[in-house]
């Protein structure tokens, strides 16, 4: 167990007063076609801010980690995407590992955390971490009371036979969210008990979402009584007004290194650079409070929001990126998870 790695988060420095990119450009600077793994809101955000500022033209896709990572590969003979950015780190890496990123030293890296220059350092400086968030579950308080269950505070707890298909969380395959559980689970308790838990937890899954933070919504709406996702995308739900309460689980927890990738043979690699570069300056990573997502930006001089869950905080494993974000580790887990514990009847 180490909580290490974010000891030294920064404190919030103010915002740089100048976005590395300059100033609005009255010009068309070209294209950008942009992968964006982030809440909607917050891909947008950033897409309008840096078309403003460089006048280059950003056309955007939004999917989950998992179904990005499938199209970037799908396209590799003839590459659509130039940058990849958001999501979680896993599949990034195993991107990195199968030659479908391109190698790029930004004059940022020199702001950034420790955590987001490891994952540049073991990809061949091929990805990089542009946040940091832990995983955990949250729940809805107004379902929960009546019903006779004690607190919910443990990974253990979301097995308790009252919480039969009240349970929900992605599918690992298309969620990078769902994946970095899988892996948390089998680092947590070792590969065998860790699986046990998934299949018995399966009992309780109402359903396997496509997109990672669906399970948040649906808590708040009430929809399911419990959601696992990362811990700030149901901070999210609470700033809204949501009946939701938000757990660390007690035996511990993974976490991602959100990433950012450019894709080989992009076709507008100036401008993918241009992107990277700005993604990475203290005021575009103030951009993602203002979507309301509340992960730890990577450059030490970006505000931390203060609705960020503190992961100084909360009990973190010592997640092996480099295991579980390699190309055969995660095709093994994946292929596991599909014939052990999806289909498996209730
Ligand atoms: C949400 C979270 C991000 C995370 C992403 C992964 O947007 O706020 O921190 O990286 O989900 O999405 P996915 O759908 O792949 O689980």
């Amino acid at each position: 167990m180490t909580t290490s790695i974010f000891g030294r988060v920064a404190l919030a420095a103010g915002l740089a007063t100048a976005a590395l990119a300059g100033s609005s450009a009255a010009q068309a600077q070209g294209n950008l076609v942009l992968y964006c793994t982030v809440q909607e809101e917050w891909c947008r955000v950033m897409v309008t801010n840096f078309e403003r500022e460089t006048g280059i033209k950003v056309a955007m896709t939004r999917k989950s980690s998992g179904e990005l990572y499938a199209q970037v590969k799908a396209e590799a003979s003839n590459p659509r995407g130039d940058v990849w950015w958001g999501g979680t780190g896993d599949p990034h890496l195993q991107a990195a590992e199968e030659g479908l990123a391109q190698e790029y030293e930004s004059p940022m890296n020199k702001d950034l955390q420790d955590w987001a220059i490891r994952q540049w350092q073991s990809s061949k400086k091929r990805t990089i971490g542009v946040y940091a968030g832990a995983l955990g579950f949250g729940y809805n308080t107004k379902q929960i009371a009546g019903k006779g269950i004690p607190e919910l505070k443990c990974w253990s707890d979301l097995l308790n036979p009252k919480l039969k298909d009240e349970v929900q969380v992605a599918d690992p395959n298309s969620s990078g969210t769902s994946y970095t559980m899988l892996a948390t689970v089998v680092q947590l308790m070792g590969e065998d008990k860790g699986f046990d838990y998934l299949k018995r937890l399966h009992r309780n899954i109402n359903q396997y979402t496509k997109s990672g933070a669906a399970p948040a919504k649906a808590t708040s709406l009430g929809e399911t009584l419990v959601g696992i996702t990362f811990m700030h995308d149901m901070v999210t739900m609470v700033v809204e007004g949501g009946p939701v309460k938000v757990v660390a689980p007690c035996e511990g927890t993974g976490y991602e290194i959100g990433s950012m990738t450019i894709i080989k043979g992009a076709r507008n690699l100036d401008n993918a650079k241009k992107w990277y570069d700005w993604a990475l300056t203290p005021a575009a990573q103030a951009l993602g409070a203002q979507a309301k997502s509340y992960q730890v930006p990577s450059n030490k001089n970006a505000p931390v929001p203060p609705q960020a869950p503190k992961l100084t905080e909360v009990k973190l494993i010592n997640y092996d990126f480099d295991k579980y974000g390699s190309s055969a580790e995660r095709r093994r887990l994946l292929s596991k998870w599909d014939n052990e514990v999806k289909n498996l009847p209730k």
